[in-house]
């Protein structure tokens, strides 16, 4: 039988009191610089969580939006000062073509379907918008140890090599580019039209 995926929110509820303590700081300036910031649109942080990553940007868009699917890492968002929606990244509640920029950092492989998530991604990005996807690359030996665990957790993660979410991407008719930090691998993906 086919396991259900995206019982991950249930595991991020309980996380949510410790979440920000047990990662690492995030380095705001690359990644505004990789999400082409400054810009006076909204920037919509999918899987955002506690808006750990997000909420360093806030000074380089006009508002910044995190959308989870649990309402604990959201709460600690919300705390944090950047506007909160609940909501899964499978269906986002976006107008099509309504975000300039849209970030999701380590979520990805938490996803239930990225095939459907990329394409909501992909929907509400605006025209000339930009899209970065952040994921452990899984060309790391430790990555695939963090993979290994999260089976055992339970966590029903599922880890698409850099190159294959690219490809997801690049179907839905952007332009993507792969840039490698160490362990992590960010996917740059831009909609041209207008
Ligand atoms: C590892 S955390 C990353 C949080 C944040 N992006 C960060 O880097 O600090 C993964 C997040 O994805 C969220 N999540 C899991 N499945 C989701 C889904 N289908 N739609 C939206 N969020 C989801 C979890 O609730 C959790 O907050």
């Amino acid at each position: 039988m086919k396991r259900r995926r995206g019982r991950g929110s249930k595991h991020f509820d309980l996380l949510a009191p410790f979440y920000d303590r047990l990662m690492c700081r995030s380095e705001a300036v690359p990644l505004a610089e990789a999400l082409n910031l400054p810009s006076d649109g909204v920037l919509l942080d999918v899987g955002g969580g506690t808006g750990r990553v997000s909420h360093a940007l806030a000074p380089w868009v006009r508002e910044v939006v995190v959308c989870d699917a649990s309402r604990q890492m959201l709460e600690r968002a919300r705390q944090g000062g950047v506007a909160i929606v609940q909501g899964t990244a499978e269906h986002l509640p976006f107008g099509d073509g309504a975000i300039e920029r849209v970030l999701v950092v380590d979520a990805l492989h938490h996803f239930r379907s990225q095939e459907q998530a990329v394409r909501e991604l992909v929907r509400v990005l605006a025209p000339k918008g930009r899209l970065l996807v952040s994921e452990p690359d899984t060309a790391s030996a430790s990555v695939r140890l963090i993979a290994f665990a999260e089976r055992l957790a339970l966590m029903d993660s599922r880890f698409l090599s850099p190159e294959e979410i690219a490809a997801i991407i690049t179907a839905q008719g952007l332009t993507t580019r792969i840039v490698r930090h160490g362990t992590t691998a960010w996917i740059i993906a831009d909609r041209q039209e207008g």
